[in-house]
């Protein structure tokens, strides 16, 4: 029995005596406890793939932030290397894939028995969820189908994703093949995170915001649709940044919760999925304002979203030069907030 389950009350859609928080990227980003961990290996890979470090680096922000979730260390790129296809994460710049996805023969060589190629991230999750002793839920996560494809073909970060996006264009059915086999791929990550001890699942679909509402609704919408399907054991919340054309229909998924970023408007979206528990939705950029504003703004939030049916969250990742007490006082607020 979890001593603080408030996240997963809501994710149900049961009455909560408050509303409970966490922050999206909330280890790794902001804590200098997590620095040192970082400075102590080699890269982030060696870190991604050592289960004490990762429990280490995934209690910290529930140790000194307090939050009311834990959300296991890891990357969503982790699913593309079990694939088969490598990255490396190149020092202050980012992700890099040395090969990348360009044809048929690429994606047949490409497997989906993944399970066996990530055992240290199931090993890490045992090992949090035994420290963490039942005080909060732990998150585990997976990028979605359409974020890990424009990795894999684009290769690095982009402003744009126009190679991604080129591939749904000229070859709507390759894209599709590839699309399927990231799927499978990602059910299987997610069930056996779940079978480890993950207590809820989130879904990010960061690069949502470059396809249009139809590229979504064709390339991207129907393979969360049958993740949100084939994961029943747990609580689903679907995050696709910058997609806040897609609330609707995400309210028509099987998800628990959408996740929402700071271009939609609460009381808007509350409208659009009246059904689902909400999450979300505050600017980054509010935790470089002063605690007035930080706290001004927060209270203008809550309020839109209302009590319930709501977990509190930034609109997307905390950014890396935010102060850490000021990310602690935006908790505070909110865990105070009656
Ligand atoms: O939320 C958490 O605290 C758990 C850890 C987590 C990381 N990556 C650790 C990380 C999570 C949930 C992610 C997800 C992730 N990774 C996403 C989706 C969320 C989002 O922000 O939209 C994406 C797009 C990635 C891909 C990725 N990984 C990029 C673009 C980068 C470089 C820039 C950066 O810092 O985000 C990474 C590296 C990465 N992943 C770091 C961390 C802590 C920084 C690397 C380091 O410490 O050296």
């Amino acid at each position: 029995m979890l001593k603080n389950d408030l996240l997963l009350k809501a994710a149900r859609g049961e009455q909560t005596e408050r509303i409970p928080i966490w922050l999206m990227r909330q280890a790794g980003r902001i804590l200098p406890e997590y620095r040192a961990v970082r400075s102590s290996v080699h890269g982030f890979k060696e870190l991604v793939k050592n289960p004490e470090l990762i429990c280490e680096v995934t209690l910290q922000p529930v140790d000194i932030l307090g939050v009311d979730a834990a959300i296991i260390f890891s990357d969503i790129l982790v699913i593309p290397e079990a694939m088969g296809l490598n990255y490396e994460m190149i020092e202050s710049k980012g992700p890099f894939f040395p090969k990348t996805i360009q044809n048929a023969q690429d994606i047949s060589v490409l497997t989906t028995d993944v399970v066996p190629n990530l055992q240290y991230v199931f090993e890490s999750i045992r090992l949090t969820k035994a420290a963490l002793n039942n005080r909060v839920p732990l998150i585990g996560f997976a990028g979605a189908p359409w974020t890990i494809f424009s990795y894999m073909i684009e290769g690095k970060g982009s402003k744009t994703f126009s190679e991604a996006k080129k591939m749904l264009y000229v070859n709507p059915v390759l894209s599709h093949q590839l699309l399927d086999k990231i799927t499978s791929a990602t059910i299987a990550y997610l069930k056996e995170q779940i079978r480890n001890g993950a207590d809820i699942v989130q879904v990010f679909d960061s690069w949502a915001g470059v396809l249009s509402k139809a590229q979504y609704i064709e390339f991207a919408l129907p393979y969360m649709q049958k993740i949100t399907e084939a994961i029943t054991e747990v609580p689903v919340i679907l995050f696709a940044k910058d997609a806040h054309y897609i609330v609707k229909e995400f309210s028509q998924t099987n998800t628990s919760v959408i996740g929402l970023d700071w271009t939609i408007d609460p009381k808007q979206a509350r409208m659009e999925a009246p059904n689902k528990t909400l999450q979300g939705n505050l600017d980054p950029c509010v935790l470089y304002a002063d605690k007035e504003t930080i706290k001004a703004e927060t209270h203008k939030m809550l309020q839109a979203f209302g009590p319930q049916n709501y977990i509190c969250n930034l609109g997307h990742g905390v950014y890396p030069d935010v102060d850490f007490e000021k990310a602690k006082y935006f908790i505070e607020v909110v865990q105070s907030y009656r």
